[in-house]
């Protein structure tokens, strides 16, 4: 069957479950599984064509449609903005579209994306006391930033995929606890985060039937955990959970989820592409390297004042998260039932239903961008949905942290470092990997003398 075919026929079917789920219940054994065989029929098409699932339900059906277990998908900009300024807001254990069916890869604690209340301000609290405001640390993460691209440069090259996400490991964990991973844990680390699809099976798969691949990863977490209660930075992190009830467990492994999933995952994917961008617009990289000459002369490390004239570079890393966000869907519950419009007919759907927002394609709606595929510095970014919007009780607490890293590896880059040549850049909009183009390499990378 045609892709298309496959994809909307699957439609139907969602709308067909619609109905029933209104009478044989949402949360009923049968209602659960009925909506389990949905999702993975779903996810199925969207681990191999994920962009063209996207736009042949929003083309085809509306703005607004059913997907995976029978969430209610927004693809507009306005809609989704709307939604993320929900407050306050009801939260399922999700990764953004993926449901997290096996808590034990998480250690049975739920990520802060699916807290709800007085145990989400608590960790929301010990994550702002965590991250750092880049401007003032510029000269640690100076070091932190050179000393990874250092190491990328006594190898010879620096690779996307392979490369960025260890670098902005080993940078958080230096952040947040001050200390050291070694190799082994930095590649124990990564293979975590690849592993996670595994939480999406259902517990007794992933836990016991995959053992083999599971096992490994947990084992490291709960190993790396107990470092972090090593560090001189966890009484502190203590103190502000214990004020909201949290127990070093949620502290220890909220703390891990924001480093592996939120920060590494996100940031790496970010920093990839903009380095693709770079590498493909020659006009562009002439213009970023003379603001890094003119914000910095190279000398020590850079200080704040270069990160706030840095605005070109602030521009390209704003445009790119547009144009390829890294976090592609946001996830929560409705808190009522009722009925919604899908292709002119007004559905039924259920409280704790999963509303989902789409920020691939509402940052690429033409209703709120002018020619919205188009690499475009000079747009206005105040409304910018990457980070998951601005001033709510859900925005992303990482995004000056991420923004100000960056910022800093650009600085770098164009300043203390050189290529000769570099691979393919390209963008996979197809495969469930991260949207960055993973295969690019920086031949010949090295230290400018
Ligand atoms: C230093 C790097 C980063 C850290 C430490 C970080 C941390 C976090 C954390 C802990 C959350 C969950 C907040 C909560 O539960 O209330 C979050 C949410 C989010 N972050 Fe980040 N983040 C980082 C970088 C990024 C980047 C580069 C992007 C995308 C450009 C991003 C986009 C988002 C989005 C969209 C959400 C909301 C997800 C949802 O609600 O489902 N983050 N971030």
């Amino acid at each position: 069957m045609e892709l298309k075919d496959k994809v909307l026929k699957g439609h139907d079917r969602q709308i067909e479950l619609s109905y029933r789920l209104a009478k044989v219940g949402y949360n009923s054994t049968i209602g659960r599984l009925l909506r389990l065989r949905a999702y993975y029929a779903d996810a199925l098409i969207m681990l191999r064509a994920w962009r063209d699932f996207l736009y042949i339900r929003k083309e085809n059906i509306g703005d607004k449609y059913f997907a995976v277990d029978q969430a209610i998908m927004h693809t507009s900009h306005s809609q989704v903005k709307e939604l993320m300024q929900v407050e306050p807001q009801l939260r399922g254990n999700d990764l953004g579209i993926i449901r997290i069916l096996a808590p034990s890869y998480l250690l049975n604690n739920p990520l802060s994306l699916g807290m709800n209340g007085n145990e989400h301000t608590g960790v929301r609290a010990v994550f702002l006391q965590a991250l750092p405001e880049p401007s003032e640390q510029v000269d640690v993460l100076g070091h932190l930033v050179d000393q990874s691209l250092l190491k990328a440069a006594q190898g010879g090259k620096l690779h996307i995929g392979d490369d960025l996400p260890g670098m902005m490991l080993a940078i958080l964990h230096q952040v947040v606890f001050q200390i050291s991973l070694s190799e082994e844990e930095i590649t124990a680390s990564r293979a975590y985060i690849k592993g996670l699809p595994l939480a999406s099976l259902p517990n007794f798969f992933s836990k016991y039937l995959l053992a083999i691949r599971t096992a490994p990863n947990t084992r490291h977490r709960k190993r790396l955990i107990e470092r972090y209660k090593q560090s001189p930075k966890w009484a502190s992190y203590m103190e502000t959970g214990a004020r909201y009830g949290l127990n070093e467990h949620q502290i220890a492994n909220s703390l891990f989820d924001m480093i592996h999933i939120a920060g590494t995952a996100g940031t790496s994917a970010l920093l990839g592409s903009v380095i693709g961008v770079l590498c493909l617009d020659n006009a562009l990289r002439n213009d970023v390297v003379s603001e890094v000459n003119a914000v910095w002369n190279g000398q020590g490390t850079p200080n704040a004042n270069a990160l706030e004239q840095s605005t070109l570079i602030t521009k390209v890393i704003l445009e790119t998260a547009r144009l390829y966000p890294p976090v592609r869907f946001v996830s929560q519950l409705t808190t009522e039932s009722g009925e919604v419009a899908i292709a002119n007919q007004r559905c039924p759907f259920q409280k704790g239903t999963r509303l989902l927002g789409s920020i691939f394609t509402a940052n690429r709606d033409s209703n709120r961008y002018k020619n919205p595929d188009d690499f475009d510095v000079t747009r206005d970014f105040s409304d910018i949905l990457s980070w998951n919007g601005e001033g709510h009780e859900r925005a992303c607490p990482g995004k000056s942290l991420s923004i100000g890293l960056i910022q800093i590896f650009c600085l770098y880059l164009f300043k203390k470092y050189q290529w000769n040549s570099i691979t393919e850049v390209k963008w996979d909009f197809a495969n469930v990997t991260a949207v960055t183009p993973n295969d690019l390499v920086l031949q010949g990378f090295a230290q400018q003398v």
